[in-house]
């Protein structure tokens, strides 16, 4: 047996910096997918003709929330010293788990069993899908116990997954549901992304906290790696979009807004953007319509509101939906 000391998660005093407001955001957050009445986009469905490239990327999404549900969060959890911190990450993987499940009740909603069966199998076999799943999970499995700079890429890699490789799906259903079209779906998706707006920043400012520990060597080293792990990752999005909207005519569109949002994960994360400023489709901007999507969680005034304004992130990091 062995004899280490197990220490207790002790929330008395604060050990990290805002475990206690992305904690109570979270939670306040709470939602369920059945609280949705996706029933009412049956009859739109029923005539929708783009039903293929919907299907596929809520089938997509659904890996990428399992992976983070499975691995991300778990991993890094684990990894995770400070004990306020690695339970605000297991909240948020339960959360993942949810997002995970979501999709599943919009499926079944919508589409017949042997629909969903052909979905399932379409991820296992789809390149771009399964690339990312494994580029993303490779860096996530390989955290080694004590190395900081390996949990550190874990985080960035969680940050890209979380802030720029989920929004190639999210576009649809709310470029889609922006114009009243499937709205119910839509109105799960934004459920979504408003939980991942919360993960984006928190494990961009928990990983900021861990760079700042780092020499300048190895600062510049985990950029040089950061860059080129985005860059990797966004040609083979690229590849993904043109596969998925082939159909649709939106490609350019999403492309767009892919790079919009991978300028947001770098920000998460404390790096510089590096895509130059364009314009995305106002529809997908402005989301579908939904109170307490847009609101600013710093906004409560507190101690931990004056922690958060100091740290490098900015203004809009909190305007959820934007
Ligand atoms: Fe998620
Ligand atoms: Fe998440």
């Amino acid at each position: 047996m062995s004899n280490l000391i197990y220490e207790a998660v002790n929330w008395n005093k604060p050990t990290s910096d805002l475990a206690q407001v992305f904690w109570d955001q979270q939670w306040k957050q709470i939602w369920f997918p059945e609280e949705i009445a996706v029933s009412k986009d049956v009859k739109q469905w029923q005539n929708f003709e783009q039903q293929e490239t919907y299907k596929k990327v809520f089938a997509g999404l659904t890996l990428l929330d399992t992976v983070q549900t499975n691995i991300g969060m778990n991993q890094i959890a684990t990894h995770t010293t400070d004990l306020q911190e690695k339970a605000v990450l297991t909240v948020f993987g339960s959360f993942e788990a949810i997002h995970a499940k979501s999709y599943s009740y919009i499926f079944t909603t919508l589409c017949t069993n042997s629909e969903i069966d052909e979905l399932f199998e379409w991820v296992k076999k789809n390149e771009f899908l399964q690339y990312k799943a494994n580029k993303i999970s490779d860096i996530y499995n390989r955290i080694e116990e004590g190395n900081s700079e390996s949990l550190w890429k874990a985080m960035y890699a969680s940050v890209m997954l979380e802030s720029f490789l989920f929004y190639s799906g999210f576009f649809y259903p709310l470029y889609l549901g922006g114009q009243g079209i499937l709205r119910n779906s839509a109105e799960v998706i934004s459920l979504i992304l408003r939980d991942e707006s919360i993960h984006g920043v928190a494990v961009g400012f928990f990983a900021q906290n861990l760079f700042k520990q780092f020499s300048q060597e190895t600062q510049d080293e985990l950029k040089v790696w950061g860059y080129e792990l985005l860059l990797d990752l966004y040609q083979n999005e690229m590849s993904y979009t043109d596969d998925v909207y082939a159909e649709t005519g939106l490609s350019p569109e999403v492309k767009a807004y892919i790079r919009f949002n991978a300028n947001k994960a770098l920000m998460n994360v404390g790096f510089d953007a590096m895509f130059p400023e364009e314009e995305v489709n106002p529809i997908v901007m402005n989301g579908i319509r939904n109170e307490g999507s847009t609101y600013d969680f710093f906004s409560q005034k507190g101690s931990s509101y004056a922690k958060a304004k100091v740290a490098p992130i900015t203004d809009d990091t909190f305007q959820f939906n934007r």
